[in-house]
C-alpha cells in the first residue's frame, strides 16, 4: 500500500495551514482503530492556532526544535487504566499506537506529513494545556504539508528522504516455531 511506503517522519514543513476538513479526516482515522474490549483509551488534543502552537514549543526537546515549523500538532493522551487489563500489558500503549498509525497513515493519503515523538516535557504540556492529572501523553505528532525535495538544500534534502532502515524479514519472522 503506498500510503505504508511512503508514510516517513520527516521534519520539513512548509508553512502551510492544514485545512480543518483534513484534520478532521486524520482525527476520524483515529477514532476508527481497533481498540482492546473497544475501550478507545485515546484522547486527541489539537493544536492549530498560532499562540497554542507557540505555548506548546518550549516543551520541545532541543532535538526536536525542527518541529516549530509544523502548523499542526496532535498530542495523544491515554488514561494508563484505560485500555483493557488482558496479560498485565498497558494495552492502552497498543490501542494508541494503532490509532497513530492510522491518523499518520491518513495524513500520507490526503497528501501531508506526520511525525510522532517522544521528545517533549509532559509535565509542562500538561500544565500549559490543562490536561487533566490521570491522563498521560503518549505522543505528539507534528503534522502539516511536506517540503518537497527540490525546495531542499542538497545535504538536509539527503537526510528527509534517506532510505528507511529496517531489521530484514529474516530476523525478525520465526515460521512454525522459534
Ligand atoms: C514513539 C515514537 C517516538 C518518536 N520520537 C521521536 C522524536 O522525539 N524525535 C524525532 O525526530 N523522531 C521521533 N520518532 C520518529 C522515529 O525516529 C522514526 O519513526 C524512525 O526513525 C523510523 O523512520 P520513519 O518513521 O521515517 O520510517 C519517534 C517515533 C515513534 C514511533
Amino acid at each position: 500500500m503506498s500510503e505504508i511506503t511512503g508514510r516517513r517522519s520527516g521534519r520539513a514543513f512548509t508553512s502551510q495551514p492544514v485545512d480543518d476538513e483534513l484534520i478532521n479526516l486524520i482525527l476520524e482515522a483515529g477514532r476508527l482503530a481497533p481498540s482492546c474490549a473497544n475501550t478507545q483509551a485515546w484522547n486527541f488534543l489539537v493544536l492549530k492556532d498560532k499562540t497554542s502552537l507557540q505555548q506548546a514549543h518550549p516543551a520541545l526537546s532541543r532535538g526536536n526544535a525542527w518541529g516549530k515549523d509544523a502548523p499542526l500538532m496532535i498530542i495523544v493522551t491515554a488514561k494508563e487504566d484505560g485500555g483493557c487489563p488482558a496479560h498485565g500489558l498497558p494495552y492502552f500503549m497498543m490501542d494508541v499506537g494503532l490509532a497513530v498509525e492510522n491518523m499518520l497513515l491518513q495524513a500520507v493519503h490526503l497528501g501531508l506529513m506526520g511525525h510522532p515523538t517522544a521528545g517533549w516535557d509532559e509535565a509542562v504540556l500538561k500544565q500549559t494545556f490543562a490536561i487533566p492529572d490521570e491522563y498521560r501523553i503518549v505522543t505528539v505528532i507534528f503534522l502539516g504539508h511536506p517540503r518537497m525535495r527540490d525546495e531542499l538544500p542538497p545535504e538536509q534534502a539527503e537526510r528527509e528522504f534517506k532510505p528507511k532502515e529496517r531489521r530484514p524479514l529474516s530476523e525478525i519472522v520465526h515460521w512454525n516455531s522459534w
